[in-house]
């Protein structure tokens, strides 16, 4: 019921979390806008799908910030509406910061904190017009707490939390809600996408993604947390990460000696 009809734009729909969320919208009857760089995959996803009229493909690529307006607009005009914005393309980091090149530093901060926070910023006339909306940006529980290797990665996601914490409270009395995810392991693609120091992929399957959820159970715990209207959606928070997280809070000095010697790869 809560989806029937909705009109769902969900970056990163290609691979991933991105792409069961995009199935299951359309399975609960919701209208859905798939974007990602890749057309032929999301073109491939939609393939089966038989009401054609409930779908629109948008390829996008959310580093490149001169095209999210020109996006939100055909976005807009397809139903004359955007209920639901997901913002859940991103790319993760496998490198030493000391090793890193300052242009992959750059594209995960692109990605990752401006293209969210920029297609943000471009939808959210819509949806201040009507005084309705929902935007779910997805973040990490590396934007909850640091870890090696991750350094341009975990910044991006922190910046992440900054601006959609304040969004939240600007927009409280109008109507749109803004839903934080938060995933700890998925399994899915995001280790063999990662980036290594000179932006070559990771290619490598990490231990963690692979013991993880699966995509399907990560979207179902999503939809759910969406339709509560819940601050912060968590899932896959393995006992290493739910113990990292409360030591964040509760013991930051124990977790950062912790972290030296964090198998994290
Ligand atoms: N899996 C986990 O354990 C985990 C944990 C914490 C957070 N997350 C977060 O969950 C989100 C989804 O990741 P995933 O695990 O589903 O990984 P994934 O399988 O690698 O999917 C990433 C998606 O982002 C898209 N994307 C990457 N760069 C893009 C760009 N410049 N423009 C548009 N789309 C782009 C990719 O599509 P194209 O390549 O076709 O563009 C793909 O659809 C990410 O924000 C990630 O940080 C995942």
């Amino acid at each position: 019921m809560f989806w029937n009809n909705k009109v769902c734009w969900i970056t990163g729909a290609s691979s991933g979390i991105g792409k069961a969320l995009a199935e299951s919208i359309y399975l609960r009857g919701g209208r859905v806008i798939l974007s990602a760089r890749s057309a032929g995959m999301l073109n491939s996803l939609t393939a089966d799908w038989e009401d054609k009229d409930r779908t629109l493909i948008l390829p996008l690529d959310i580093g490149c910030h001169e095209e999210l307006t020109q996006a939100a607009q055909k976005a807009q005009a397809r139903w004359g509406r955007i209920d639901v914005l997901i913002n859940n393309a991103g790319v993760s980091q496998r490198s030493l910061a000391a090793e890193t090149d300052f242009e992959v530093m750059k594209t995960i901060m692109d990605v990752n904190f401006l293209g969210s926070a920029g297609l943000t910023r471009a939808v959210l006339p819509y949806m201040i017009a009507r005084n309705s909306g929902i935007i779910a940006p997805v973040s990490s529980v590396a934007g909850k707490f640091s870890t090696p290797l991750r350094t341009s990665y975990s910044a991006s996601k922190m910046a992440l939390q900054g601006f959609y914490d304040g969004l939240r409270a600007e927009l409280h009395s109008q109507g749109i809600h803004v839903n934080f995810i938060i995933p700890g392991f998925v399994k899915t693609n995001i280790s063999i996408n990662a980036l290594k120091a000179n932006g070559e992929k990771h290619a490598e399957m990490d231990p963690n993604q692979a013991a993880g959820i699966s995509s399907e159970k990560a979207a179902r715990i999503i939809l759910k947390g969406l339709e509560k209207n819940k601050r912060e959606i968590y899932m896959g928070i393995a006992p290493k990460v739910k113990l990292a997280l409360f030591l964040s809070k509760a013991f930051p000095g124990v977790l950062a000696k912790m972290l030296r010697s964090a198998n994290v790869k």
